[in-house]
Formats: structure tokens, sequence, C-alpha cells
């Protein structure tokens, strides 16, 4: 160690000697010498004989002064923001001056010819953090060299401007005064720049090696176009600025990202949309509720949809495999056609579903089909009229009026006469209320293939001469000028006599 002290001290006295008695920057002085040896030199050159370590040995070299820094150009030692300086005051200039891009300004009100000053940071630099050096911040114009800029910000010198070091993947935050990585941007250290922070909430440095770093979303969040981090629909928050946009931060006692009030969220292109009944305007990137339109600047259901709560519900027809059938609609989404069909025993009248008879109805004819009625929340016939098998039409009976909606009941072989139900020839055959039919006549032609005739009357076998059925009159019985078949007269007594006798000779025979 000492061995080598001298030798240095050997060539620096060497050198020094040749040139003049004085002590340059750098070179070796003695400590204990008053007064100080390298003060001597240069009046504009604050430097002192100061004790530095060198591999753990101990040397005095003349340095700059406790604060200040060689300026490489000038060759002078220099104060950093707030560091001291000296004014002459003849000139105004400085004696001791100030690092690049600071200014000397006076502090004193002594009038004397050294004023003591104080340097200060030019407006569009900073000192930089390690070296109080002032350097230019982001925006400045002014820089020539990469150093110009403030390299703890992550700013470098492009064209003449102080920019973000990575000018893709970097931005710049006004607040923290540094340039920040985006998402996908490198959080490495990049000497001689630190290692960046990464901008916006809900970020993180993450590796993706051993050592490269890049800006990534925080588990559980997405990241958006603009390379902001947030939360899914429903997703847990604590504050709006962890949801997207849309969402709002709700909800007690578990906040979640949800649509703002007035809104409700479509899943397939996950966006909030406005309820119906909302305001919405044309031109807004907000739109409204699906299956609705912005009319009048109100939100409207478009046709064939019905609105409920805020939200449209499809009607016969309509689409449905979004947002289902209207619930009272009597309606049900079809596999095949994604369209409302009518539930089973419904059917389509005039693109809604009406009841077969028999199904419930809501308190109205319209949920009937054809000309049945609704009678206690159930579709029936009215008095005086039957549904047929297909139980699609209520048939109007006998003496019933009749229409061009409600007809007569042909299986009972009646027809609208003068909108009445009468039988279809009532020269030869009447009603009957019991069977609900019209039949032949006495003497008259059995009527229809099951051969109906009049009570107290039977079909005769085909009589050859005219080549058909008639209603003939039972035994005892007479036809009446109405076409019944009416009993004889005396003949009741007659035949009740002789059916008494007859039973009473076969059961005296048993006996
Ligand atoms: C300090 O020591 C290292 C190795 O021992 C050497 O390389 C270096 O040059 C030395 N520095 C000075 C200023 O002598
Ligand atoms: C900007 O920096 C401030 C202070 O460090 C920080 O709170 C803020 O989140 C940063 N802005 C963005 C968008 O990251
Ligand atoms: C990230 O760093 C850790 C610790 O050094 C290491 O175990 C891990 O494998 C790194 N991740 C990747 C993806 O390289
Ligand atoms: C939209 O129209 C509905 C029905 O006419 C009405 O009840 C509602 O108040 C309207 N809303 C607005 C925002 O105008
Ligand atoms: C939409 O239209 C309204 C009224 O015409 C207007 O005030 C508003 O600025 C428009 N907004 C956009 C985004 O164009
Ligand atoms: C409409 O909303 C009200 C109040 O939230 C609720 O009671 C009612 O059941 C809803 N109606 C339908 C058809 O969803
Ligand atoms: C539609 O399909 C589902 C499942 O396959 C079934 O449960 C449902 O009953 C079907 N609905 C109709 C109306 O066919
Ligand atoms: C058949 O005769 C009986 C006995 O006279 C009578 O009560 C009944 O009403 C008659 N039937 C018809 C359909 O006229
Ligand atoms: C039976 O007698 C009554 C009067 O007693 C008469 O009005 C009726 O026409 C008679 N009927 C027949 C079938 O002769």
């Amino acid at each position: 160690m000492n061995a080598l002290k001298v030798t240095v001290f050997t060539a620096l006295l060497v050198s020094f000697t040749a040139l003049s008695q004085a002590i340059e920057y750098g070179q070796l002085c003695d400590i204990t010498v008053t007064p100080d040896e390298c003060r001597s030199v240069n009046v504009l050159d604050p430097i002192v004989c100061t004790n530095v370590i060198i591999n753990g040995t101990d040397f005095a070299v003349c340095a700059c002064e406790d604060g200040m820094f060689r300026h490489e150009d000038l060759n002078y030692c220099v104060s950093p923001h707030l560091g001291k300086c000296t004014i002459q005051s003849n000139d105004g200039q400085p004696i001791h001056k100030c690092t690049k891009f600071a200014h000397c300004f006076d502090t004193t009100t002594r009038a004397n010819e050294r004023k003591e000053g104080k340097c200060y940071c030019e407006p569009d630099t900073v000192p930089d953090g390690v070296s109080g050096h002032c350097k230019l911040t982001h925006g400045s114009n002014r820089c020539t060299v990469p150093t110009d800029c403030n390299v703890q910000s992550i700013l470098t010198c492009r064209q003449g401007s102080c920019v973000c070091e990575d000018e893709e993947y970097q931005v710049w935050n006004k607040t923290s005064g540094k340039c920040e990585a985006l998402i996908a941007g490198s959080c490495t250290a990049n000497l001689p720049f630190p290692k960046p922070d990464c901008n916006g909430r809900n970020t993180h440095c993450n590796n993706i090696t051993e050592t490269e770093f890049i800006c990534q979303c925080l588990p559980g969040y997405t990241e958006a176009p603009d390379k902001s981090c947030y939360k899914e629909f429903e997703g847990e928050c604590e504050i709006n600025d962890d949801c997207h946009p849309q969402f709002e931060c709700k909800g007690n006692p578990t906040k979640q990202c949800l649509c703002p009030d007035g809104q409700i969220y479509h899943d397939e292109s996950k966006t909030c949309r406005i309820l119906v009944g909302q305001q919405c305007a044309l031109n807004s990137t907000l739109e409204c509720t699906i299956h609705a339109a912005c009319i009048n600047n109100n939100c409207t259901c478009t046709q064939g949809f019905i609105g409920v709560n805020g939200t449209c519900f499809a009607q016969y027809g309509s689409e449905c495999s979004e947002v289902g059938c209207y619930g009272s609609d009597f309606l049900q989404c079809s596999n095949t056609t994604t369209t409302c069909d009518c539930v089973p025993n419904y059917q389509a009248e005039n693109n809604r579903c009406v009841g077969l008879i028999g199904q419930s109805c809501r308190n109205s004819n319209d949920d009937c089909v054809g000309n049945s009625i609704c009678l206690q929340n159930q579709c029936g016939c009215s008095d005086g009229q039957e549904s047929l098998p297909n139980l699609i039409q209520c048939v109007a009976l006998h003496g019933q009026s009749c229409d061009g909606i409600t007809v007569c009941k042909t299986d009972s072989f009646l027809t609208c006469t003068d909108s009445t139900c009468n039988c279809n020839n009532p020269l030869s055959q009447t009603y009957e209320e019991s069977r609900r039919t019209c039949v032949g006549m006495a003497d008259r032609e059995c009527l229809g293939v099951a051969e109906l005739c009049v009570g107290n009357s039977s079909c005769s076998p085909l009589d050859n001469t005219n080549m058909q059925r008639i209603c003939k009159c039972n035994q005892n019985f007479a036809s009446s000028k109405e076409g019944l078949c009416v009993q004889a007269n005396g003949s009741s007594n007659v035949v009740t006599s002789g059916v008494m006798l007859s039973i009473l000779l076969m059961v005296t025979q048993y006996i």
C-alpha cells in the first residue's frame, strides 16, 4: 500500500513540478499546508485539497469543494441545484458557477464585490435525484446529448427533445415525473435508465423469463385495447376504476362491476345497454337493450317485442334465442326455429296464441280459439253451442242463432236458415233434443248412415218400390201430422194388460 502511494505521488509530483508550482484538479496535494495548495491555482475553480480513499488507501487530491461537481466541458467545479455559487458584483457574472441548466441567483444583500449566490435549476429542468445536476425534463426541446435529459425519469434525447426511452411502450406520468411502462412494455432495468414503474391501475411488473420483466395486468384483470386493466362484468372491485369504464363498482356487502342504473348487461356484446323506457341518444355509443330502438330519445321495443321491466320479450313469431318469449302469452321458444310458438293445446290466431276449448284463459274471449269464450278462466262454448271433437270450434245447436262465424252443428244435420240452426230438410226431419240431432220424421226417410228415426219408430227395411228406408212407427204408435210417433188411442191399456197376462202365464207355467 505504501509502495503504491509513493509511486502515484512521485509520478504526479514529477508532472506538476515540470509545469509549474500550481496544483491542479485531480492532482495530489498536502492537506496540512495552509493556505490550501489547490485554492491558489485558479480563483474561478473552487477546488480544495481533499482526502480521498482509493482501493483502501488514503490520498489527498485537489477536488471540487464539497457538494460541487466537475463540469467536463468548462473544466470548472460547478454547483448543482441549491448549491452555492459566487457572483462578481461588477459584471454580475458568476465566479463560481452552477451546473448546466442551472442559474446563479444572488441571495445576499451585502454590497461587496463577491456576492454569495445559490444555484437553481432552469424551469424546464429538474435536479437529478442522484447527482443534483439539473436535467431537462419531458418535452424540453433543447437537449443535445442523452444525458441532458433526466435519465432518472427514463428520458433520452431524440431530435433535440427529451422523450421516453421507449416511446412505443412508455408514457409520461406528470404526477410521478417519470416515464412509465404500459402493458407489455419492459420493466427490466436498462442502464443507465432505472427500472420503469408500470403505468395505470391494477398492473404489475412480472418476469417472463429469469431476467426479463414486462408490465402485465394483475391476475383477475383483463387488458383493454387502451392498455388499461379492468375487471369484467360482475368482477369484484373496490372502486369504479377497477372496472371497465362502462361499469360501476357497486353492491353490498361485496362490490361488483355492474351496469349503472337504467342499463342492463348484454352478454353477447359484453356491453351495458339502456333499458326500455329510459332516455337514449341516436348518436351515442350506448345502445338500447336488445330488440329496442331509440325513438324520440326513448328506448322502445321494436315490432314483435313487448317491454317488461325495461326488457323486451319476444311475442308470437319473433326471434327468442336471446330474450325469450313474453311470459304471459301462452308462448314458448321453439328449439327448431328460435321463434316464439304456442305452448301445447294453444294455437296461433291473428299472431297470438289462443287456447283450445278446455284450456285456461285470462278473462278474455281473445285468449280462446275461434268462437269459443272464456268462462271462469277456461275456454268453452256458449249455451246452445257445443264443441267439435277437434276442440277448435263451438257449433250452434238447433234453434240457436248462426252466422258466418258461428256455424250449425253439421253432424246433427243442422243448417243455418234465416240465422237460425234448423234441420237440413225441415219437412222430413225433426230435431230431437235428447239426442241433440235431427232425425227422420215418421213415414219419412231414415236420416244419415246411422238411419236416425224419430222416437218410437224404427227404420224399415229397404222398400223395393221407391228404394227408400222409411221411419215406421212402432207397434201401437201412430204417426202424427208433426211427423212424430204418438201412442195410438186406447192401445195403452191393451198393451199393458196383454203384457201382464203373458208374464203371469209364464210365471204360472214355471211354478
Ligand atoms: C484498484 O485495484 C484494482 C484491483 O486491485 C485495480 O484494477 C484498479 O486499477 C485499482 N484502482 C486504482 C485507482 O488504482
Ligand atoms: C402516475 O403517478 C402517480 C404517482 O406515482 C400514481 O399515483 C398514478 O397512478 C400514476 N398514473 C398512472 C396512470 O399510472
Ligand atoms: C421468474 O423469476 C422466478 C424467480 O427468479 C423464477 O423462479 C421463475 O421461473 C421466473 N419466471 C419465468 C417465467 O421465467
Ligand atoms: C319513454 O316512453 C315511456 C312510454 O311512453 C314513458 O313511460 C317513459 O317515461 C319515457 N321515458 C323517457 C325517458 O322519456
Ligand atoms: C349527440 O347529439 C346531441 C344533440 O344533438 C349533441 O348535443 C351531442 O353533442 C351529440 N353527441 C355526439 C357524441 O355526437
Ligand atoms: C318487474 O319488476 C318488479 C320489481 O322489481 C318485480 O316485482 C316484477 O316481478 C317484475 N316483473 C317481471 C315480469 O319480471
Ligand atoms: C327444447 O330443448 C330442450 C333441451 O333439449 C328441452 O328441454 C325443451 O323441452 C325443448 N323445448 C321445446 C319447446 O321443444
Ligand atoms: C215414445 O212414447 C212414449 C210413450 O208414449 C213417450 O213417453 C215418448 O215421449 C215417446 N218418444 C218420442 C221421442 O216421442
Ligand atoms: C186420439 O184421440 C184424441 C182425442 O181423444 C185425438 O185428438 C187424437 O188425434 C187421436 N189420435 C190418433 C192417433 O188417433
